[in-house]
């Protein structure tokens, strides 16, 4: 057998990256690779790379150089490190990468990481680009994580169900780095949470770049909405909490509002992004809805579900966006009243449309940025503050942050610091909120918990 070889895998940007890293992981743990997280000692970096907004780009080629240095202080010591560029940067900038950086060995776009291994080898006489979109689904040709992988990485999941975007949004590059939308088939989602479930997983998080546009076959061929995928996830034992995550409103249709009524396991929690409160604004961006729209549907959710914690992106500083048009956005903020939310300066993507708009200049976008980061500060600030003295049900993920403490999440996402036994990760318990803070919960232990198995979920009473 030859030595195990080390690799150091370093994800940017979405879950879906996080999602990719440990799928390449497990693709090439038959290799002989196993997982170290400092880079220093691995045979095998790969950065796992997000080109959403210029800074993340960025982000790469600074990491690069300190990968550069690792790579020759190696080769001093005879020893050969193999550099990967992975994920959107790459399926982006492809080439250019090589240029720009002499010591990376491998660039590969998010549809090619199957080929991770012979494309290693490969990568042994010259340099390998691959920024093809195949027409299989790499998802085929993946190893399944072994089952001590799966424990390792906690009792919260992901599964990526949908990949791509057809939307064309004129800020967004997901189109071009991810490709068009396409669907997993059900029964090969259904296997991997069986798997995750077997192995102690107890709730998955559904990802996709436009997850509700999800529109998989099922095994008769038809094909399956998410909330029915949802539906067929729950009867999974074991599996007490769904979610999904990133939703566009124009696919938020009356069976998935429906099933944050009548669907337990599905979690309180929406991240629906709404990108812009103005009209004029959302119609450049391509958004395809209005504010109104927009309303109608966070309305009729709240009618389904009336503790849905809400969340959200925006972005200020679009090119054109007028003062008053901002105001709009954060109108709709305090209207919509916000668990949390991201939000982002416009910032232009090569060969998208609104890169050739006229730009605002940055003090504005500056300007814009901190006033509304404020004001959804306030507002997540009030909505974990009314979680005070509350009762509901924790995942526990973790080690908490002091000795003696585990973390998890409340049915809302937040994470709760609760004083309990480390053998209770991997548990749901019952868990009074004692004090907030601005980012997460602290907690007690209700009662001791019965074993995980033979615990149900019970739907948060607000
Ligand atoms: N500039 C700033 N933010 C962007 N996002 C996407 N593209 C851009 C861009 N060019 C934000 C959107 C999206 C989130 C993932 O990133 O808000 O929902
Ligand atoms: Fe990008 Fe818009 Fe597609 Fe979201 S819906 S991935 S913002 S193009």
């Amino acid at each position: 057998m030859t030595r195990p070889r080390k690799l150091f895998v370093k994800s940017y940007g979405c879950q879906m990256n996080v999602y990719d890293s440990h799928r390449m992981a497990d693709t090439l743990a038959p290799e002989g690779f196993v997982e170290t997280a400092a880079p220093d000692d691995a045979d095998l970096i790969i950065l796992n790379t997000c080109h959403i907004r210029e800074k993340a780009a960025d982000k790469v080629y600074s990491e690069l150089g300190r990968m550069r240095v690792l790579k020759e202080t190696a080769a001093r010591e005879g020893r050969r490190v193999t550099v990967a560029v992975a994920g959107c940067v790459a399926q982006a900038e492809g080439e250019e990468i090589v240029r720009r950086e002499r010591s990376v060995d491998l660039v590969f776009g998010p549809q090619s990481y199957h080929r991770l291994p012979e494309m290693l080898k490969r990568a042994e006489y010259g340099k390998v680009i691959d920024t093809e979109f195949p027409v299989e689904d790499k998802f085929d040709h993946l190893a399944a994580p072994s089952r001590i992988a799966m424990r390792k990485r906690g009792p919260a999941a992901f599964i990526t169900v949908q990949e791509g975007c057809d939307k064309f949004c004129t800020f967004c590059v997901v189109p071009y780095t991810r490709g068009a939308e396409v669907s997993r088939p059900v029964e090969k989602i259904v296997a991997e949470a069986e798997r995750l479930a077997d192995a102690g997983v107890r709730e998955i998080a559904l990802i996709g770049q436009n997850v509700n546009a999800y529109h998989g076959r099922d095994e008769s061929g038809r094909t399956s909405s998410l909330a029915r995928l949802l539906y067929r996830l729950a009867e999974i034992p074991g599996i007490a909490r769904l979610r999904y995550t990133t939703s566009h409103p124009r696919d938020m249709d009356d069976e998935l509002i429906a099933a944050h009524r009548d669907l337990p396991a599905l979690m309180p929690q929406l991240h629906l992004p709404v990108q812009s409160g103005c009209d004029r604004v959302l119609k450049a961006m391509n958004r395809g809805h209005t504010r109104a729209d927009y309303l109608r549907i966070i309305e009729r959710l709240r009618a389904a579900r009336p503790d849905l914690a809400l969340s959200s992106d925006f972005i200020v500083g679009f090119p054109g966006e007028t003062e008053e048009e901002f105001r709009d956005t954060l109108r709709l903020v305090s209207d919509v009243g916000y668990a949390g939310a991201f939000s982002f300066k416009y910032s232009p993507r090569p060969g998208t449309p609104a890169a050739e708009m006229a730009q605002l200049p940055e003090n504005v976008k500056d300007e814009r940025l901190q006033c509304l980061q404020a004001e959804i500060g306030r507002q997540q600030a009030a909505f974990n503050a009314r979680c005070t003295g509350r009762t509901f049900d924790v995942l526990f993920e973790k080690p908490g942050r002091k000795p003696g403490q585990i973390v998890g999440r409340s049915p809302y996402l937040q994470p709760v610091q609760v004083m309990a036994p480390a053998g209770m990760v991997g548990e749901i318990a019952a868990v009074t909120v004692t004090e907030a803070g601005s980012n997460s919960l602290f907690g007690a232990l209700v009662r001791a918990p019965k074993s995980a198995n033979a615990r149900v979920v019970e739907a948060a009473g607000v």
